[in-house]
């Protein structure tokens, strides 16, 4: 088996904010061609290594690879163009339309000889209807339900047509219909070849859809591997401190997690 360069790489980085390290020593491979899924408890540094790998956040020490060169040597344009990120708490300028933030995915295309075109003009369409937000498009962003909002940075991301998609906790806010469309469209991408990293909170969905799970604690990678492997009791309570049983999603084969009752649970 050939495996091929991974696109994407933390190297033995000390990731944090002032003297305050979350990771030290990190190393992450990115699998070309995989949907990696992110999981790990609140404040483990799940979105510090996702900041690091869209180089919104230097490392201290050690690098951060994009094929196979420090990203931090690249330009922004460059950078925006191989990947793109949806923040977990992204901010939109004040008074924005939806069309005009999703049209913001299209700037790392333009130039100054290249002006809005027709094909800009499709691509923001095509990503506004995957995300179910075309009826959306003269509101307000600010007006918007949080649910309605997260579905219009999606489209943003997308529509910024990379290679490389970071997504961090894509499904917040999302009913669980939209959640599921939302992580079809990822496994739909992911088929037609794009290499995803995303970080999400439901065990269950993460092990659906997730072709490559990073379990993350304290920082640090404590197991990664096919989410099989990885969604085991064991794995679940080291990383989470949780006592659970895993049974067969009867759906999809794949590990379902299921918390054990607590004594009160029980009467
Ligand atoms: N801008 C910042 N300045 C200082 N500390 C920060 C900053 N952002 C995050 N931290 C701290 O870094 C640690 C890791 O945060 P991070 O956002 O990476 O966690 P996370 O795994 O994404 O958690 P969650 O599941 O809650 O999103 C936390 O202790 C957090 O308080
Ligand atoms: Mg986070």
């Amino acid at each position: 088996m050939t495996v091929s360069p991974s696109p994407l790489a933390v190297e033995n980085a000390t990731l944090g904010y002032g003297r305050l390290a979350i990771s030290e020593g990190l190393t992450v491979d990115v699998p070309d061609g995989e949907f990696t899924v992110i999981i790990g408890p609140n404040a483990c540094g799940k979105s510090t290594l996702l900041k690091a790998l869209a180089r919104m956040l230097k490392p201290s020490a050690g690098r951060v690879l994009l094929d196979g060169r420090d990203i931090h040597s690249r330009s922004t344009r460059t950078v925006a163009r191989r990947l793109g990120l949806l923040p977990q708490s992204p901010i939109a300028p004040d008074g924005i339309t939806v069309a005009d933030l999703v049209a913001r995915g299209r700037y790392p295309h333009q130039g100054i000889l290249r002006q809005w075109s027709a094909r800009d003009e499709a691509v923001v369409a095509e990503a506004m209807e995957a995300t179910d937000i075309t009826d959306l498009a003269s509101r307000s962003v600010d007006e918007l339900s949080g649910g309605q909002r997260q579905r219009v940075w999606i489209a943003m991301v997308l529509a910024q047509q990379t290679p490389l998609l970071l997504l961090d906790e894509p499904t917040t806010y999302l009913d669980i219909t939209h959640q599921i469309e939302v992580l079809d469209l990822c496994a739909k991408l992911h088929r037609e070849g794009r290499t995803l990293v995303a970080v999400l909170h439901d065990l269950n969905q993460a092990a659906r859809y997730a072709t490559h799970l990073i379990a993350m604690r304290d920082g640090a990678v404590v197991a990664e591997g096919a989410p099989a492997d990885i969604v085991t009791d064991d794995i679940v309570e080291k990383v989470f401190d949780l006592p659970c049983r895993i049974i067969e999603d009867p759906e999809t084969a794949t590990p379902l997690v299921i918390p054990r009752a607590r004594p009160r649970d029980l009467g």
